[in-house]
């Protein structure tokens, strides 16, 4: 019996996809078909795909060829399934004409014609009404948007505003035929999704007139600093049938969306403590918005949400009690520490504007544990660590460009695909966050040091 092998991600599968399953079929008796899976593909810098794994999986098993489906999940995957598959032949579109010569060494490799004249990136291109957005508040964060939006398929920048116009011209001279509008009325009437960057007390006010226009809204984090303001965001967004996301970056990251599933399937045991720490020192404090009072400066709200992420994801958002300690510095918090009580474990976050400290996540474990080092907020290296120091294991990815990349990604997706809400930052956890930053402003359980 001939085994054959062949991988693709198959997205929108078109007859070249078809023809080259049939021709790998034609090869030998049993084809295995290796289908990447969302987090490889994201890993690998191909952010355009439009059907989800089960999507492509179900798409290949329809065609027939396929006696069985694996996913591809990780680099060197290959020499992997050819050893356990016991392969004779690895086949491939010749579009890949010598890149896989290097399997030889393990098993026969035969490049096969490609069908002139498809691709999914072709049929991407056709179906794709790019979702056009304007950037509200054009500051130091939403600089950075552009050019992480320019590696997403599926939107186009096309309108900027501030009440500062000059801000918003920067931006828009770094953007092909976008306009700077000079109201936000303007920008509505431009786009179908707004990218909001204001600082952080105008959010609500701008999701809510974004929403109400019938736009899709990704607001930066914190979104809101009250639990109540977000719930009502939510559902006014669901009843106006657009989506709401928050922005945290971190949340979209595929490293560290591997590491919680890892650590949902048990890899470490039960979750008993988790320790999450961010500091950010600044020089010039007085002129920045993140040390103003008056504009809800401080550690807390200004990096809180990427702490309190890793904690939420794993523990939820019932926790029995919080703990809030801050020294506080001409009304700001320069440090925060707060500790969460759940049923059966404790965990506590650290974040310090006017403070240093080591940061780092470390998620402990009845069985091991997690240890991500600084700036696990952009995870692109974790360990797992066990008392038998032969089972730790080291997991290493790629974190491209600001990281942005990916929740723009997520983002257009759900408007795509018309789901409200995304798995990587349910909406529960976001108006979890809200809530903490609620108690946070009204000093409860709450001890300056
Ligand atoms: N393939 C083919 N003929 C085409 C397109 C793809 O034979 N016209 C083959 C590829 O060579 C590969 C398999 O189909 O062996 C899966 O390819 P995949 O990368 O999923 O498809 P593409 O259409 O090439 O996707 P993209 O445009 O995103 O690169």
């Amino acid at each position: 019996m001939t085994r054959i092998i062949t991988y693709g991600t198959y997205d929108l599968l078109h007859q070249g996809h078809i023809n080259l399953l049939r021709r790998a079929k034609e090869l030998g008796d049993y084809l295995i078909v290796g289908v990447t899976s969302d987090s490889f593909d994201r890993s690998r810098g191909k952010l355009n795909v439009r059907n989800n794994v089960l999507e492509r999986v179900e798409a290949v098993k329809a065609t027939g060829y396929a006696d069985e489906v694996i996913i591809e999940d990780y680099v060197g995957q290959k020499i992997d399934d050819i050893q356990k598959y016991n392969i004779d032949i690895f086949a491939i579109g010749s579009d890949w004409e010598g890149k896989f010569d290097y399997l030889n060494e393990f098993t026969k490799v035969v490049y096969l014609p490609r069908t002139e004249g498809i691709s999914s990136t072709m049929l991407r291109a056709e179906i794709t009404t790019d979702v056009r957005v304007g950037i509200i508040g054009c500051g130091r964060v939403a600089k950075r948007f552009p050019a992480e939006a320019d590696v997403v398929n599926g939107l186009k920048i096309v309108a900027t505003y501030d009440v500062n116009q000059a801000e918003a011209e920067k931006i828009t001279s770094t953007i092909e035929d976008a306009k700077t509008c000079k109201s936000v009325e303007e920008l509505y009437g431009a786009v179908d999704a707004v990218y909001i960057a204001t600082p952080h007390l105008s959010h609500y006010q701008y999701i809510k007139e974004s929403i109400l226009a019938g736009k899709h809204v990704l607001c930066e984090t914190p979104m809101v600093l009250k639990g109540e303001e977000a719930k009502e965001l939510f559902a006014l967004a669901e009843e106006n049938s657009v989506i709401l996301m928050e922005a945290n970056k971190t949340a979209h990251c595929p490293a560290f969306n591997h590491l919680m599933v890892m650590i949902k399937s048990g890899v470490i045991g039960d979750v008993v403590d988790i320790e999450a720490s961010l500091s950010k020192l600044w020089n010039d404090q007085k002129s920045l918005r993140e040390f103003d009072p008056g504009q809800a400066g401080g550690s807390l709200y200004e990096l809180g949400s990427y702490p309190l992420l890793p904690i939420i994801r794993l523990m939820g958002c019932q926790y029995e009690n919080l703990n809030l300690y801050s020294r506080i510095k001409d009304g700001v918090d320069m440090y925060t520490k707060g500790v969460l009580r759940y049923p059966h474990a404790v965990c506590s976050f650290k974040v310090g504007l006017g403070v240093k400290t080591e940061g780092n996540l470390v998620i402990s474990g009845t069985k091991g544990y997690a240890y991500v080092p600084a700036p696990w907020w952009k995870t692109d290296y974790f360990e797992l660590r066990y008392e038998d120091q032969n089972k730790n294991q080291k997991y290493f990815y790629k974190w491209d460009g600001a990281g942005l990349r990916y929740e723009i990604q997520e983002f257009i997706s759900c408007i795509l695909n018309k789901r409200f809400s995304t798995s990587r930052l349910r909406r529960r956890e976001s108006v979890c966050m809200a809530e903490v930053m609620e108690q946070f402003t009204n000093r409860k359980n709450f001890m300056e040091i």
